[in-house]
């Protein structure tokens, strides 16, 4: 080889579970891994490296691991007869959680790491080059992983474009839900500072983002330290992103209730880039229950606050994730959650039977609720949730919205896109218009989408019309 030729181009297959955070993860892996020589290719059959990165939220995710190790494995002999290499690696909370499992029942992994330990991978590649065993990486290292990356080069982004972006800002949770295991697998909280979050922003937009999505367990405790050292939180950050040329909307996720402040609030109202429609977990509207769960707000307090919030943007729809069947939940309880539904409205959520995580306090609590209760509870409040979910898009026909469109439709001369609210819309649009927002009459209202027509289809439609009357 010159000194001019570049290295062999290897294959690089990442297979993402879970959360809009593993997706970043998996771009920025994706750009450790690019000096390497690593390319991203979408099949893992013959790649020279898999990982899979991973999520623990899930009941049995890890025996889904390893029943996707099994599949490998046998690609990985494949290659091997073959007289090649392929290096499995198992990234994410999973890893993280169940590291030692992993290296014991899959020995023919070559690296298991969490979510803290990425930015070490180039590392970790020339010692299970090294190595004739697993390396396994599930310290949280003093250093942060942002403080050790390279500039991201792939954007992380929901669709099929780089219209639509993630940008990490904060990661990992001391609040400590007794159900939940991010606390152990992420970490303490740690925010990163306000001038990388805005580098990496003005990157994203220089290369066609017209939508960035803040991300963060609890996004909205974020504490970011300013040049000046002082700390913003997530309203001050807002508002700066407002400045960027080209950012034509702000989103944030997953937020804490009892973390939203009155800046916050108040970005809502002022900074009309900020979308009309945020997820903001509740989990259940009994306050015993939530109690039980430690989560720091009761139900009056949700509420107040979602008021709060309605007074500063009247458009806001809300969205939210929900625990049935928690230890200790009697019919009342799931009663008074139903109840908050109504009363709130909201128009999308994920809900889940509670399912006991090893090692968090619910686990072991007394009074587990019995599995045909809660699938019966889930039911009745999916029923309700789905049914206010029809309602809302039902009622968007005849408004006009504005609509990033970020893929192409599934049929010719159509795009797809997205509403202020999240709701994919359906357009018949030329490609020309894929990458950036446009207005529409939204015509159709589905159960998990909307129809619509270009504005300036209906305008002229319109003038056509008259002209022939
Ligand atoms: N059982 C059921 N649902 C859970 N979630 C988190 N942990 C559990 C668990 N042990 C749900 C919560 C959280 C979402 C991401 O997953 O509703 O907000
Ligand atoms: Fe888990 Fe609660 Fe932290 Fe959310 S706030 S990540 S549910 S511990």
């Amino acid at each position: 080889m010159n000194g001019n030729e570049r290295p062999l181009a290897k294959k690089l297959y990442i297979r993402t579970f879970g959360c809009q955070m593993n997706v970043y993860d998996s771009a920025r892996m994706a750009d450790v891994l690019a000096p390497l020589g690593y390319v991203p290719v979408d099949q893992p059959d013959d790649a020279d490296m898999v990982i899979l990165n991973t999520c623990h939220i899930r009941e049995k995710a890890a025996e889904k691991v390893f029943s996707d190790l099994g599949r490998l494995r046998a690609f990985k002999q494949r290659k091997a007869s073959e007289g090649g290499t392929m290096v499995l690696a198992v990234a994410g909370c999973v890893a993280q959680a169940e590291g030692a499992e992993i290296v014991r029942r899959a020995p023919y992994v070559d690296m298991v790491f969490g979510p803290q330990a990425y930015h070490r991978l180039p590392e970790m590649v020339a010692r299970a080059a090294r190595a004739g065993g697993a390396v396994l990486d599930t310290d949280f290292p003093e250093e942060s992983k942002f403080d050790h990356m390279v500039a991201p080069e792939r954007p992380a982004t929901p669709g099929a474009d780089a219209s639509s972006a993630f940008l990490t800002i904060q990661e990992g949770c001391d609040k400590f839900c007794t159900y939940c295991v991010v606390p152990y697998t992420r970490g303490a909280e740690y925010s990163r500072p306000v001038a990388d979050v805005l580098a990496e922003a003005r990157r994203l937009c220089a290369r066609g983002a017209r939508e960035i999505t803040l991300l963060g367990q609890n996004v909205n405790c974020y504490h970011g330290r300013a040049v000046d050292g002082r700390e913003w939180g997530l309203g001050r950050l807002v508002r700066e992103l407002a400045e960027i040329e080209g950012l034509s909307r702000i989103r944030y996720t997953t937020s804490y209730p009892a973390d939203v402040d009155d800046d916050l609030i108040a970005a809502h109202r002022d900074v009309p880039q900020l979308m009309p429609y945020l997820h903001l977990p509740v989990q259940s509207g009994s306050d015993r229950i939530l109690k039980a769960m430690n989560r720091r707000h009761g139900a009056d307090a949700y509420r107040a606050l979602v008021e709060k919030l309605r007074a500063a943007r009247p458009d806001l729809a809300l969205s939210s994730d929900f625990i049935v069947g928690f230890p200790g939940e009697s019919d009342r309880d799931f009663e008074d959650t139903y109840r908050l539904v109504e009363e709130i409205g909201f128009v999308q959520a994920y809900s889940f039977k509670y399912s006991p995580r090893p090692g968090t306090p619910a686990a072991d609590m007394a009074m587990q609720v019995e599995e045909p209760v809660k699938g019966a509870r889930l039911t009745r409040l999916q029923d309700l949730l789905n049914a206010q979910q029809r309602r809302f898009n039902a009622d968007c026909v005849g408004r006009r919205m504005d609509i990033l469109f970020d893929r192409l439709g599934k049929r010719a001369g159509q795009l797809a896109g997205r509403s202020p609210y999240m709701q994919p819309v359906i357009v018949d649009a030329s490609k020309s218009l894929l990458g950036g927002v446009a207005a529409v009459r939204i015509t159709d209202g589905h159960a998990n989408s909307l129809g619509g027509l270009l504005v300036e289809d209906e305008d002229r439609d319109g003038v056509r019309k008259k002209v022939c009357a």
